[in-house]
């Protein structure tokens, strides 16, 4: 409540300097992955911050966290050369060792109140905090192909603690993992600062779809890179990457707006993606079911849509948006269809490849392009 009041006009919403870098702890708690459609696909339940970290991890030796002299430009070719498959099968390995080994330092504590070590075990089956929490407000009924953990039997509502417990938990690893490490400040100030990016980001998602309110004058373009922006793109994006270059000793100001100036508009246009898929990808592929038409969301789809529609079609929207009724959802999909946003979305997507290509180029230094390439990669044209 507090937190609405003082949230700014989203449409006036603007990056201001970068404080600190982020690294992403979210993601060492997404055994089941991130976001279903999360960069790597489901391939990869590795957590994105482990992939970051392997990137500059010596194979000589296999530390982490890894120490600032440890450059990123030095040992990554070792791990993303080769057959992406056994790349992934390899992360996906890495990270159930290092998951079993993260809920033993994370029980430790705990000895001697045994209760406290079941509390945490519990964890095992959960996913990110964001995601827990998002799903809830949401509505949602899956994720990753299972029940969301609200819907879990016995869980309900006591997710919002759950969800609050895995943010603790990020600390805690930040502290047990990197406490001595002349990053550490800058790592927490990161995963601060863009859990409350990413709360803002969630406020204005959730201010612009009130329920049971159709308004269609609010779901312009601005106010939609907003919310994006805020929600997905600095955390999804921007957090892992300048946790790997605080962790690598590249903290400067001007490093870390070169790789967000490429990394903000990756996350952009994932969550473009999110939205596509929300409607039009196939849940057993993405593992979850769509929602945002019943939720009155702000999503790319009906921003696009409105940009297309006659007035007439306008009109048929305004009736039909945001209710549960399947037959009201079923209509607006064909409203979409009938203005083929799947061939508008296509396109969106290739023009988007080309202004990202163009960004790497221009600032991905002093990073390799590389690592921005492999990461585009993971995301262009994906189903899930
Ligand atoms: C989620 O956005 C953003 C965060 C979790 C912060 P969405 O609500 O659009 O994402 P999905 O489709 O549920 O994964
Ligand atoms: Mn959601
Ligand atoms: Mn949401």
């Amino acid at each position: 409540m507090i937190l609405r009041t003082f949230v700014p006009d989203p449409d006036r919403v603007v990056l201001g300097p970068r404080p600190h870098g982020p690294l992403d702890l979210w993601e060492l708690w997404s055994i089941g992955g991130v976001r279903a459609a999360e960069p790597g696909g489901a391939e990869t339940t590795h957590p994105r911050l482990l992939r970051e970290a392997s990137l500059f991890r010596s194979p000589a030796s296999p530390t982490f966290p890894p120490t600032p002299q440890r450059r990123l430009w030095q040992p990554p070719g070792t791990r993303m050369d080769g057959d992406q498959k056994s790349v992934f099968a390899q992360e996906k390995q890495d990270f159930v060792q290092h998951f079993s080994q993260i809920v033993k330092i994370l029980t430790e504590d705990g000895m001697g109140h045994p209760e406290v070590g079941d509390a945490i075990a519990r964890l095992k089956e959960l996913q990110a905090f964001f995601l827990v929490a998002d799903d809830i407000m949401d509505a949602s009924l899956t994720r990753r192909g299972q029940p969301c953990w609200y819907k879990k039997p016995g869980i309900g509502l006591d997710a919002i603690n759950d969800a609050m417990l895995l943010e603790a938990c990020i600390y805690r690893l930040l502290k047990h993992y990197c406490h001595r490490q002349p990053y550490y400040l800058n790592l927490i100030e990161l995963f601060l600062q863009t859990t409350y990016q990413t709360e803002i980001g969630q406020t204005l998602d959730l201010t612009t779809a009130p329920q049971g309110k159709v308004d269609l004058t609010r779901f312009t373009e601005q106010r939609y890179k907003s919310i994006v922006k805020y929600k997905t793109a600095f955390y999804s994006f921007y957090l892992p990457f300048a946790a790997a270059m605080f962790m690598a000793g590249i903290d400067g100001e001007k490093e870390h707006t070169n790789a967000k100036s490429i990394l903000l508009d990756m996350g952009e246009f994932f969550q473009i993606q999110d939205d596509y898929l929300d409607l039009f990808g196939d849940p057993s592929v993405t593992g979850k079911i769509g929602t945002d038409i019943q939720d009155n969301k702000c999503s790319w789809l009906v921003v696009k849509c409105l940009q297309l529609a006659s007035s007439e079609q306008r009109k048929m929207l305004e009736e039909n948006y945001g209710q549960k009724d399947p037959e009201k959802v079923a209509k607006v999909k064909e409203l979409y269809e009938k203005l083929e946003l799947t061939a508008h979305f296509t396109k969106f997507e290739e023009e988007s490849y080309s202004r990202l290509m163009g960004l790497i180029e221009k600032h991905s230094s002093p990073l390799p392009p590389s690592i921005f390439l492999e990461m585009a990669k993971k995301i262009y044209k994906r189903q899930k």
